[in-house]
Protein backbone atom coordinates (compact mmCIF):
# COMPACT_ATOMS: atom_id res chain seq x y z
CA UNK A 1 0.00 0.00 0.00
CA UNK A 2 2.75 2.46 0.96
CA UNK A 3 4.07 1.94 -2.65
CA UNK A 4 0.77 2.87 -4.45
CA UNK A 5 -0.03 5.83 -2.31
CA UNK A 6 3.34 7.05 -2.40
CA UNK A 7 2.75 7.40 -6.29
CA UNK A 8 0.31 9.79 -5.62
CA UNK A 9 0.48 11.37 -2.23
CA UNK A 10 3.85 12.93 -0.45
CA UNK A 11 2.89 13.18 3.29
CA UNK A 12 5.30 15.87 3.45
CA UNK A 13 4.05 18.44 0.96
CA UNK A 14 0.27 17.18 0.90
CA UNK A 15 0.32 17.21 4.90
CA UNK A 16 0.21 21.54 4.65
CA UNK A 17 1.10 24.55 3.19
CA UNK A 18 4.36 26.04 3.98
CA UNK A 19 4.79 30.16 4.39
CA UNK A 20 6.76 30.25 1.29
CA UNK A 21 4.11 29.00 -1.06
CA UNK A 22 1.61 31.78 0.30
CA UNK A 23 1.18 35.50 0.20
CA UNK A 24 -1.43 37.88 1.57
CA UNK A 25 -4.78 38.14 -0.76
CA UNK A 26 -3.63 35.01 -2.17
CA UNK A 27 -7.22 33.02 -3.46
CA UNK A 28 -7.29 29.20 -2.58
CA UNK A 29 -9.64 27.89 -4.51
CA UNK A 30 -12.26 25.13 -2.45
CA UNK A 31 -12.61 21.92 -3.60
CA UNK A 32 -16.30 22.04 -3.94
CA UNK A 33 -18.67 24.97 -4.67
CA UNK A 34 -16.66 26.89 -6.83
CA UNK A 35 -15.54 29.82 -4.62
CA UNK A 36 -12.05 30.60 -2.93
CA UNK A 37 -10.68 31.80 0.18
CA UNK A 38 -8.62 34.35 0.96
CA UNK A 39 -5.38 34.16 2.32
CA UNK A 40 -5.21 37.15 5.84
CA UNK A 41 -2.49 38.30 7.51
CA UNK A 42 -3.65 36.36 10.58
CA UNK A 43 -4.18 32.90 8.54
CA UNK A 44 -0.78 33.42 7.31
CA UNK A 45 1.02 33.39 10.39
CA UNK A 46 -0.64 30.14 11.27
CA UNK A 47 1.10 28.34 8.01
CA UNK A 48 4.17 26.42 9.00
CA UNK A 49 7.50 27.08 7.66
CA UNK A 50 8.06 24.26 6.62
CA UNK A 51 6.06 20.64 6.89
CA UNK A 52 6.17 19.02 10.18
CA UNK A 53 6.52 15.64 8.93
CA UNK A 54 9.66 16.38 6.97
CA UNK A 55 12.27 13.64 7.34
CA UNK A 56 9.87 11.80 10.34
CA UNK A 57 9.17 8.41 9.61
CA UNK A 58 7.65 6.33 12.91
CA UNK A 59 7.81 2.51 13.96
CA UNK A 60 4.35 1.89 15.10
CA UNK A 61 1.06 4.20 14.59
CA UNK A 62 -2.11 4.21 15.47
CA UNK A 63 -5.00 5.79 13.86
CA UNK A 64 -7.82 5.97 16.29
CA UNK A 65 -11.43 6.70 14.86
CA UNK A 66 -14.42 7.57 17.29
CA UNK A 67 -16.74 4.83 16.81
CA UNK A 68 -19.00 3.29 20.22
CA UNK A 69 -16.39 0.16 19.91
CA UNK A 70 -14.53 1.75 21.54
CA UNK A 71 -16.20 2.14 25.01
CA UNK A 72 -14.93 -0.28 27.83
CA UNK A 73 -12.06 -1.68 25.37
CA UNK A 74 -9.37 -0.78 27.65
CA UNK A 75 -7.34 -0.34 24.79
CA UNK A 76 -5.79 2.95 25.81
CA UNK A 77 -2.50 1.86 26.80
CA UNK A 78 -1.94 -0.06 23.90
CA UNK A 79 -2.69 3.03 21.82
CA UNK A 80 -0.19 5.03 24.07
CA UNK A 81 2.07 2.64 23.53
CA UNK A 82 2.47 3.42 19.94
CA UNK A 83 5.22 5.49 18.40
CA UNK A 84 3.12 7.82 16.59
CA UNK A 85 -0.65 8.18 17.66
CA UNK A 86 -3.28 10.01 15.10
CA UNK A 87 -6.59 10.82 16.44
CA UNK A 88 -9.80 12.37 14.19
CA UNK A 89 -11.71 15.21 14.57
CA UNK A 90 -10.98 16.95 18.08
CA UNK A 91 -12.28 13.82 20.10
CA UNK A 92 -13.07 14.63 24.02
CA UNK A 93 -10.76 11.93 25.41
CA UNK A 94 -10.97 12.94 28.76
CA UNK A 95 -12.59 10.81 31.01
CA UNK A 96 -12.38 8.20 28.16
CA UNK A 97 -8.47 7.11 28.93
CA UNK A 98 -8.77 3.90 29.83
CA UNK A 99 -10.29 3.21 26.49
CA UNK A 100 -8.65 5.38 24.13
CA UNK A 101 -5.83 6.72 25.85
CA UNK A 102 -4.60 10.13 25.81
CA UNK A 103 -1.53 10.55 23.00
CA UNK A 104 -1.64 12.92 20.31
CA UNK A 105 0.42 13.34 17.56
CA UNK A 106 -1.52 14.57 15.22
CA UNK A 107 -5.45 15.40 15.85
CA UNK A 108 -7.77 16.00 13.02
CA UNK A 109 -10.26 18.81 12.96
CA UNK A 110 -12.92 19.46 10.20
CA UNK A 111 -14.37 23.41 10.47
CA UNK A 112 -17.19 21.94 11.06
CA UNK A 113 -16.78 20.32 14.27
CA UNK A 114 -16.79 23.79 15.70
CA UNK A 115 -20.57 24.18 15.05
CA UNK A 116 -21.47 20.45 15.51
CA UNK A 117 -19.90 19.66 18.89
CA UNK A 118 -19.14 23.15 20.16
CA UNK A 119 -21.84 24.77 19.02
CA UNK A 120 -22.22 27.87 21.10
CA UNK A 121 -18.61 29.44 20.56
CA UNK A 122 -19.14 32.27 18.76
CA UNK A 123 -19.93 33.49 22.70
CA UNK A 124 -17.28 33.66 24.50
CA UNK A 125 -18.78 33.43 27.82
CA UNK A 126 -20.27 29.90 26.73
CA UNK A 127 -19.18 26.24 28.38
CA UNK A 128 -18.96 25.50 24.12
CA UNK A 129 -16.16 28.22 24.15
CA UNK A 130 -14.40 27.42 27.18
CA UNK A 131 -14.29 23.39 26.01
CA UNK A 132 -13.63 23.84 22.91
CA UNK A 133 -10.52 26.27 23.89
CA UNK A 134 -9.82 23.62 26.57
CA UNK A 135 -9.46 20.87 24.27
CA UNK A 136 -7.36 22.67 21.61
CA UNK A 137 -5.12 23.56 25.01
CA UNK A 138 -4.65 19.58 25.46
CA UNK A 139 -3.20 19.54 21.84
CA UNK A 140 -0.01 21.00 23.19
CA UNK A 141 2.54 21.62 20.87
CA UNK A 142 1.25 18.54 18.88
CA UNK A 143 0.08 19.20 14.94
CA UNK A 144 -3.72 20.24 14.07
CA UNK A 145 -4.54 19.26 11.04
CA UNK A 146 -7.46 21.34 9.49
CA UNK A 147 -9.21 20.32 5.69
CA UNK A 148 -9.93 24.24 5.43
CA UNK A 149 -10.62 24.33 1.66
CA UNK A 150 -12.95 20.96 0.99
CA UNK A 151 -16.47 24.00 0.78
CA UNK A 152 -17.01 27.38 1.40
CA UNK A 153 -19.85 26.59 4.08
CA UNK A 154 -16.91 26.08 6.48
CA UNK A 155 -15.55 29.49 5.77
CA UNK A 156 -16.72 31.15 9.02
CA UNK A 157 -15.60 28.17 10.96
CA UNK A 158 -11.82 28.02 9.97
CA UNK A 159 -11.60 32.25 11.32
CA UNK A 160 -13.15 30.94 14.20
CA UNK A 161 -10.07 28.46 14.28
CA UNK A 162 -7.54 30.71 12.84
CA UNK A 163 -8.56 33.38 15.72
CA UNK A 164 -8.59 31.28 18.79
CA UNK A 165 -5.39 29.75 18.29
CA UNK A 166 -3.96 33.10 17.89
CA UNK A 167 -5.53 35.21 20.20
CA UNK A 168 -4.81 32.27 23.13
CA UNK A 169 -1.64 32.03 21.93
CA UNK A 170 -1.44 28.11 21.82
CA UNK A 171 1.22 26.44 20.67
CA UNK A 172 -0.13 24.26 18.59
CA UNK A 173 1.59 23.24 15.20
CA UNK A 174 -1.51 23.95 12.71
CA UNK A 175 -1.54 22.45 9.38
CA UNK A 176 -3.89 22.90 6.10
CA UNK A 177 -3.55 20.48 3.48
CA UNK A 178 -2.71 22.89 0.29
CA UNK A 179 -5.85 23.05 -1.69
CA UNK A 180 -4.11 22.60 -4.62
CA UNK A 181 -4.24 18.87 -4.08
CA UNK A 182 -8.07 18.65 -4.08
CA UNK A 183 -7.89 16.13 -1.24
CA UNK A 184 -11.16 14.13 -1.28
CA UNK A 185 -10.84 13.35 -4.94
CA UNK A 186 -7.03 12.26 -4.61
CA UNK A 187 -7.54 9.92 -1.31
CA UNK A 188 -10.85 8.55 -3.87
CA UNK A 189 -8.77 7.80 -6.46
CA UNK A 190 -5.82 6.44 -4.68
CA UNK A 191 -8.05 3.59 -3.33
CA UNK A 192 -10.08 2.73 -6.49
CA UNK A 193 -6.62 2.42 -7.75
CA UNK A 194 -5.94 -0.06 -5.32
CA UNK A 195 -8.40 -2.05 -6.10
CA UNK A 196 -11.33 -1.44 -3.23
CA UNK A 197 -14.83 0.27 -4.56
CA UNK A 198 -15.34 3.88 -3.42
CA UNK A 199 -18.71 4.96 -3.99
CA UNK A 200 -19.18 7.36 -2.01
CA UNK A 201 -19.00 11.34 -2.92
CA UNK A 202 -15.98 11.91 -0.05
CA UNK A 203 -13.46 9.24 1.72
CA UNK A 204 -13.95 9.59 5.84
CA UNK A 205 -11.25 11.61 7.62
CA UNK A 206 -10.53 7.45 8.76
CA UNK A 207 -9.41 6.64 5.40
CA UNK A 208 -7.94 10.02 4.35
CA UNK A 209 -5.85 9.04 7.97
CA UNK A 210 -4.97 5.56 7.16
CA UNK A 211 -3.76 6.78 3.62
CA UNK A 212 -1.53 8.94 5.24
CA UNK A 213 -0.07 7.08 8.40
CA UNK A 214 0.40 4.26 5.68
CA UNK A 215 3.22 6.72 4.27
CA UNK A 216 4.82 7.64 7.47
CA UNK A 217 4.65 4.39 9.46
CA UNK A 218 5.87 0.85 9.51
CA UNK A 219 3.04 -0.72 11.32
CA UNK A 220 -0.22 0.87 11.45
CA UNK A 221 -2.87 -0.03 14.29
CA UNK A 222 -6.51 1.07 13.47
CA UNK A 223 -8.66 1.59 16.82
CA UNK A 224 -12.21 2.55 16.90
CA UNK A 225 -13.42 1.99 13.09
CA UNK A 226 -16.46 -0.03 13.03
CA UNK A 227 -19.27 1.74 11.73
CA UNK A 228 -22.30 -0.29 12.75
CA UNK A 229 -24.96 0.03 15.59
CA UNK A 230 -23.87 -3.58 17.10
CA UNK A 231 -20.68 -5.43 17.87
CA UNK A 232 -20.29 -9.00 16.77
CA UNK A 233 -21.79 -10.16 20.35
CA UNK A 234 -24.96 -7.78 19.95
CA UNK A 235 -23.90 -5.15 22.19
CA UNK A 236 -25.57 -1.94 21.28
CA UNK A 237 -23.08 1.00 19.92
CA UNK A 238 -23.09 4.55 19.59
CA UNK A 239 -21.66 5.89 17.04
CA UNK A 240 -19.07 7.87 18.83
CA UNK A 241 -17.08 6.73 21.44
CA UNK A 242 -17.98 9.58 23.68
CA UNK A 243 -21.66 10.64 23.00
CA UNK A 244 -25.10 8.77 22.46
CA UNK A 245 -25.31 9.28 18.92
CA UNK A 246 -26.79 6.33 16.57
CA UNK A 247 -25.09 5.34 13.74
CA UNK A 248 -26.79 6.85 11.14
CA UNK A 249 -25.84 6.42 7.05
CA UNK A 250 -23.99 9.10 5.89
CA UNK A 251 -25.08 10.76 2.63
CA UNK A 252 -20.94 11.86 1.97
CA UNK A 253 -19.23 8.70 3.22
CA UNK A 254 -19.72 5.09 2.71
CA UNK A 255 -17.98 3.76 6.03
CA UNK A 256 -18.94 0.26 5.93
CA UNK A 257 -17.52 0.13 2.61
CA UNK A 258 -14.46 1.72 3.97
CA UNK A 259 -14.44 -0.97 6.77
CA UNK A 260 -14.39 -3.64 4.37
CA UNK A 261 -11.76 -2.38 2.92
CA UNK A 262 -9.89 -1.96 5.86
CA UNK A 263 -10.56 -5.64 6.62
CA UNK A 264 -8.90 -6.90 3.43
CA UNK A 265 -6.38 -4.78 4.02
CA UNK A 266 -5.95 -6.42 7.56
CA UNK A 267 -6.14 -9.93 5.73
CA UNK A 268 -2.91 -8.59 4.01
CA UNK A 269 -1.01 -7.52 6.61
CA UNK A 270 -1.00 -4.26 5.08
CA UNK A 271 -2.72 -2.71 8.44
CA UNK A 272 -4.20 -4.23 11.91
CA UNK A 273 -7.53 -3.88 12.53
CA UNK A 274 -8.67 -3.94 16.36
CA UNK A 275 -12.25 -3.99 17.05
CA UNK A 276 -11.91 -6.56 19.91
CA UNK A 277 -10.82 -5.24 23.65
CA UNK A 278 -7.61 -4.95 24.77
CA UNK A 279 -7.25 -6.73 27.91
N1 LIG B 1 -15.57 5.89 12.30
C1 LIG B 1 -15.95 4.54 12.18
N2 LIG B 1 -17.06 4.10 12.83
C2 LIG B 1 -17.80 4.93 13.59
C3 LIG B 1 -17.44 6.29 13.71
C4 LIG B 1 -16.31 6.73 13.05
O1 LIG B 1 -15.29 3.78 11.48
N3 LIG B 1 -18.88 4.45 14.24
C5 LIG B 1 -14.32 6.34 11.65
C6 LIG B 1 -14.55 7.01 10.29
O2 LIG B 1 -13.48 6.67 9.44
C7 LIG B 1 -14.49 8.49 10.64
C8 LIG B 1 -13.50 8.54 11.79
O3 LIG B 1 -13.72 7.32 12.50
O4 LIG B 1 -14.02 9.30 9.58
C9 LIG B 1 -13.71 9.73 12.71
O5 LIG B 1 -15.03 9.71 13.22
P1 LIG B 1 -15.98 11.02 13.21
O6 LIG B 1 -15.25 12.13 13.85
O7 LIG B 1 -17.28 10.66 13.77
O8 LIG B 1 -16.15 11.28 11.66
P2 LIG B 1 -17.32 12.06 10.93
O9 LIG B 1 -17.30 13.47 11.39
O10 LIG B 1 -18.62 11.34 11.09
O11 LIG B 1 -16.94 11.99 9.43
P3 LIG B 1 -15.72 12.67 8.65
O12 LIG B 1 -14.80 13.40 9.56
O13 LIG B 1 -15.07 11.49 8.03
O14 LIG B 1 -16.39 13.56 7.66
Amino acid sequence: MRERILKFYNPETNLSLTQSSLRIGQRLEYEFGGKSFNVTEDFLKLIPKESPLKDRHFNTCAVVGNSGILLNSSCGQEIDSMDFVIRCNLPQIEGYEKDVGSKANLTTMNPSIVKRNFGQWHNKTTDDYDRLLRRLKQIGDQILYVPAFTTPREEKNVRVITQILLEHKLPIRATFPPARIKMNSLIKSIWTKAGFKMLALRPSTGAHMYTLAATICDQVHMYGFYPFSEDKRGRALSYHYYDTKKMIGKKTHNMPEEFRAFQQLHVRGALVLHIEPCH
